[in-house]
C-alpha cells in the first residue's frame, strides 16, 4: 500500500529557550527532524511531507538538505496537531494510500515499529506505549488492542488519568478517511486545540476499527528541554554503539567513540578510544581508526589504517590500503591506492596518485587568500620531507621533491625537484661560537 508521511515540526518548543525552532536541534550530528525523516523514509513512502511554522524558512532549509524531496507546507498558527495535519492535506489531494503522522521532535522511533504500524488494516492505527510515568501524555482508552478513543490529559478524569497505556502521538489513516476524519474536528476542549486524536472517536462512532500497536518506550521519547536533548545524545550513541558492534565493528572503548545518524562502518574495522564522527562518513571493512581521530564527510576504503590524531574533512575519499598517520589533515582530496601519509602533513584539495608516499611536514598551500587551487601528484611519486606545493601544481609519475623545497612549478615524471639554496659548512665555527657565547654569559652573571 501507498504511503505518505506528515511530519509536524511547527512548534516552537518554548522550553528549549532558543532562537533556534526546536526541530533543528541536533542529536548525531543531525538535526531532530532529521531522524524522524530517516526512520519515515525506511517505508519507502511516496510523499513527504513537513508541516512547518516557527522558524518556517530555517526549518525548510534544514529540510531540504536531508531530504531534498520532501516538501513543506506552512502552519502559521498552532491551532493543534488536527490543524497542523489539516495544513498537509491539500498537498496530498488524490492520494489514496495509508497517511502516517510522525513528529519532527521525537527521534528514536524505529523503522521496524513504523513498519508494525503501517502493517495494520484497522481504519486508524494509534502507536502507544506503556509509560513508567503517565505524566501528561495523551491516554488510550482501549481494550486490548482495540482502541475506543484517546484522551488528553487535561481533559481526562482521574479514572482515565490512572491508565498508563499513552500516545506516542505517530497515527496511521487511510489518506481519504483522514481528510474527512480532520474536517470534523472541533477546539472545544480544555486546551481549544484541534486534536488529531480525536479522529479515533470519530472513526469508532462511523463504525470503523482503531487500533493500537505497542512499541517500548524509548522509542517515543520526546525532546523539550535542553536536558532532554542530552540525554537524547546518550541514548542515540548508545544505540549506535551498540549497532556497531552488531553489526561487526569492534571498538576498544565503545563509550568514548561518537557517531553520528549517517555513519556508516562495515565490518571487521577497529575503532580506536576517543574517535568522533560528524556527518557523511562511510569506512569499508578492516579499516583501522586509531585513538582520537576526527572524521567527517569522508570516504574509507578496505584495509586503510588512519590515526592516531588524524582528521579527515568533507571530500576526502582515500583508497584500499591508505595509511593516514599522527597529525594529518586531509581535505578535498582523493588518495588512491596504498598512497602513504605518515605525519604532520596537510593535504587540502588535492589528487595523490597510487604508491605515492608524501614526506613529514608536507602542505599543499591551496588557498591563495581569494580562491582554492589543485594539486596534482602522480603516482610512485616521493614528496620530501617539509615540501611546500604551491597549488595549481602537478607533479608527474614517479618523480621527487626534495626536503624543504618549495614547489611551485610543474614537475615532470620522474624528475627530481629541488629548490633550496646551497648549504655552507664552516669548519670548526660552531665551536668558537659557543666558547664566545660562554665566555659572555659568565661575565654577565658575574656583574650582577
Ligand atoms: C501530543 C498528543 C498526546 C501525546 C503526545 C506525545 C495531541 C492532541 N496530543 O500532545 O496525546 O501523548 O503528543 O508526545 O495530539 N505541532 C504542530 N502544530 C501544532 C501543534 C503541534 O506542528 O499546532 C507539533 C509539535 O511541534 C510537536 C508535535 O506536533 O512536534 C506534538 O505537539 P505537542 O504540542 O508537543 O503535543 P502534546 O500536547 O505533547
Ligand atoms: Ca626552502
Amino acid at each position: 500500500m501507498a504511503i505518505a508521511l506528515i511530519t509536524l515540526a511547527a512548534g516552537q518548543g518554548t522550553r528549549m529557550k532558543s532562537d533556534l525552532p526546536k526541530v533543528l536541534h541536533q542529536v548525531g550530528r543531525a538535526p531532530l527532524v532529521a531522524h524522524a525523516l530517516a526512520a519515515g523514509r525506511a517505508l519507502e513512502p511516496e510523499t513527504v511531507i513537513v508541516v512547518a511554522g516557527h522558524g518556517a524558512d530555517k526549518v525548510k532549509k534544514a529540510v531540504a538538505k536531508v531530504d531534498p524531496e520532501a516538501q513543506i507546507v506552512l502552519q502559521e498558527e498552532q491551532l493543534g496537531t488536527g490543524h497542523a495535519v489539516a495544513q498537509a492535506l491539500p498537498a496530498l489531494d488524490g492520494f489514496d494510500g495509508r497517511v502516517i503522522v510522525l513528529y519532527g521532535d521525537t527521534p528514536f522511533i524505529r523503522p521496524e515499529t513504523l513498519e508494525r504500524l503501517a502493517a495494520s488494516d484497522a481504519a486508524v492505527t494509534v502507536l502507544g506505549f506503556e509509560a513508567a510515568d503517565p505524566g501528561r501524555y495523551g491516554r488510550l482508552v482501549a481494550q486490548g488492542d482495540t482502541l475506543d478513543r484517546i484522551v488528553e490529559f487535561k481533559d481526562a478524569t482521574d479514572e482515565e488519568r490512572a491508565i498508563t497505556l499513552c500516545n506516542s502521538g505517530v497515527i496511521a489513516c487511510d489518506a481519504v478517511l483522514l481528510t474527512e476524519l480532520v474536517a470534523g474536528l472541533s477546539n472545544e476542549n480544555a486546551s481549544q486545540e484541534y486534536y488529531l486524536t480525536d479522529i479515533v472517536e470519530a472513526a469508532r462512532k462511523k463504525g470503523l476499527t482503531a487500533q493500537v500497536v505497542t512499541c517500548d518506550e524509548a522509542e517515543t521519547l520526546g525532546i523539550n528541554t535542553r536536558a532532554e536533548l542530552a540525554r537524547a545524545e546518550a541514548l542515540f550513541q548508545e544505540r549506535m554503539r551498540a549497532e556497531a558492534m552488531e553489526n561487526g565493528v569492534t571498538m576498544v572503548e565503545p563509550t568514548s567513540v561518537w557517531f553520528a545518524l549517517d555513519t556508516y562502518i562495515s565490518r571487521d574495522v577497529v575503532l580506536g578510544p576517543n574517535v568522533v564522527f560528524g556527518p557523511d562518513v562511510t569506512i569499508e571493512s578492516g579499516a583501522v581508526i586509531e585513538a582520537f581521530c576526527h572524521l567527517e564527510g569522508c570516504h574509507i576504503s578496505r584495509g586503510a589504517t588512519i590515526g592516531p590524531f588524524a582528521r579527515l574533512r568533507p571530500g576526502a575519499e582515500l583508497a584500499e590500503d591508505v595509511h593516514i598517520g599522527n597529525f594529518v589533515e586531509v581535505k578535498n582530496a582523493i588518495l588512491a591506492e596504498g598512497v602513504k601519509v605518515g605525519h604532520l602533513t596537510y593535504l587540502g584539495d588535492a589528487d595523490i596518485g597510487e604508491h605515492t608516499n608524501i614526506g613529514a611536514g608536507t602542505v599543499t598551500c591551496n588557498y591563495d587568500g581569494v580562491m582554492k587551487h589543485r594539486t596534482t601528484i602522480g603516482a610512485n611519486a616521493f614528496i620530501g620531507s617539509d615540501t611546500m606545493l604551491v597549488a595549481p601544481v602537478t607533479v608527474g609519475d614517479g618523480a621527487l621533491t626534495g626536503s624543504g623545497s618549495v614547489i611551485s612549478k610543474d614537475v615532470p615524471a620522474e624528475a627530481i625537484a629541488i629548490e633550496r639554496s646551497e648549504q655552507v659548512n664552516r669548519p670548526g665555527l660552531a665551536k668558537k661560537l659557543f666558547a664566545k657565547l660562554r665566555a659572555e654569559k659568565a661575565r654577565r652573571m658575574k656583574k650582577d
